[in-house]
């Protein structure tokens, strides 16, 4: 190693697997596209329709949120949604149950081997302006962190958000596990990022002392801050820090869907929101219910959604759906369906 080098995670095969060397060949991916032209779906391995995507796409996302399984080996099943009027309360244990998608793996190096080789995919399909989100749990955070400043470049680093959340506590004799962990990187820190700053409400400590207008700093004639003045505009509030409290979806929520680790529409609306246009490209290559999608849709961005879980593709369509937005298939084979895949891919 160079004198000074930055610290870099090391296992047997790290090359090859993120040059997507020696993995065994995935099936193309089905391809769907919305009837409406806002988007398309790939059904099938993320890293073979990544792949399939950087023939034509490279550099046209703006925005990349990746929310894969976090390592628990485990299996993780969908339980079914009562339809339309039906109760949404009730036994959970007497719904039927689908396995979604399963997180075993073999040891935490073949997990890094997977995400290390999405992330170079994604990174080749971003725009110059635009950026990941990678969500990951602090059991794996610091992993991931040093694997993506290797992979997109320390400088690159944008953001740790600490997403925030209240949940039913558990009898463990620990501090209660209440965030998850989103690590920013953009495509070019040396290009103008694609960024429309949100606010956050003022503290109460800071209206009770200037109220609910827009301050404006006075300065001394050598530059020193002298004092604010208050003027009669009315504050949008502070720009947005990186810890976000938005609370989990309720079990009885209509935006519930029943897949597993769903994530709320309140935090993806904060990521699309802040760093993205209208119409440009939201990838989430590991799309689950299809949150990213459903959110992108509705605030006017084209989505483009990966995964090989059928259950995940079902309710991701069934979602997007009630948006309005039909999926058709493209090619061979028209409306049909390849029996389900559900386990992982390298
Ligand atoms: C944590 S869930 C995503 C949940 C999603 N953000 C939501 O709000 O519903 C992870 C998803 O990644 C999918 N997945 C895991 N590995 C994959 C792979 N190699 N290719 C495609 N999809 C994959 C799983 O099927 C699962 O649906």
């Amino acid at each position: 190693m160079k004198p000074n080098a930055p610290p870099r995670l090391s296992w047997s095969g790290k090359e090859q697997a993120l040059a997507g060397r020696g993995a065994p060949v995935a099936a193309r991916p089905e391809e769907w596209v919305a009837e409406n032209g806002q988007g398309r779906f790939f059904h099938g391995d993320n890293a073979a329709a990544l792949e399939t995507l950087a023939e034509a796409n490279a550099g046209t996302v703006t925005l990349a949120y990746m929310d894969p399984p976090f390592l628990t080996n485990r299996t993780f099943d969908a339980i079914a949604r009562p339809d339309g009027d039906a109760p949404r309360s009730g036994p959970l244990k007497a719904r039927p149950r689908k396995l979604a998608f399963d997180d075993r793996w073999d040891g935490r190096a073949d997990y890094l081997a997977s995400i290390g080789r999405r992330l170079v995919l994604v990174r080749e399909l971003l725009a110059p302006h635009g950026c990941v989100v990678v969500h990951v749990d602090p059991k794996t955070s610091h992993y991931v962190k040093v694997l993506a400043d290797e992979i997109f470049g320390d400088d690159a680093f944008a953001s740790e958000i600490v997403w925030r959340y209240r949940r039913w506590p558990s009898k463990t004799p620990n501090f209660q596990r209440v965030h998850d962990v989103l690590l920013r990187y953009r495509k070019d820190p040396k290009a103008k990022p694609r960024w429309n700053t949100p606010y956050e409400p003022l503290a109460p400590s800071t209206i009770a002392t200037w109220g609910t207008t827009k301050q404006r700093a006075v300065f001394e004639k050598d530059g020193r801050r002298a004092r604010s003045s208050s003027t009669d505009e009315p504050t949008k509030g502070v720009p947005m820090g990186d810890v976000w409290d938005i609370g989990v979806i309720a079990p009885i929520s209509r935006e519930r869907t029943g897949y597993p680790s769903q994530k709320p529409e309140a935090l993806l609306e904060r990521l699309v929101t802040a760093l993205t246009d209208p119409g440009e490209i939201v990838l989430d290559p590991y799309a689950g219910s299809g949150t990213t999608l459903a959110v992108a849709a509705r605030l006017g961005r084209t989505f483009v959604g990966i995964d090989q879980s059928d259950v995940a593709f079902d309710v991701a369509a069934k979602r997007l759906a009630a948006g309005g937005i039909r999926l058709a298939k493209v090619g061979p084979g028209v409306g049909t369906r390849e029996p389900g895949r559900t386990r992982r891919t390298a």
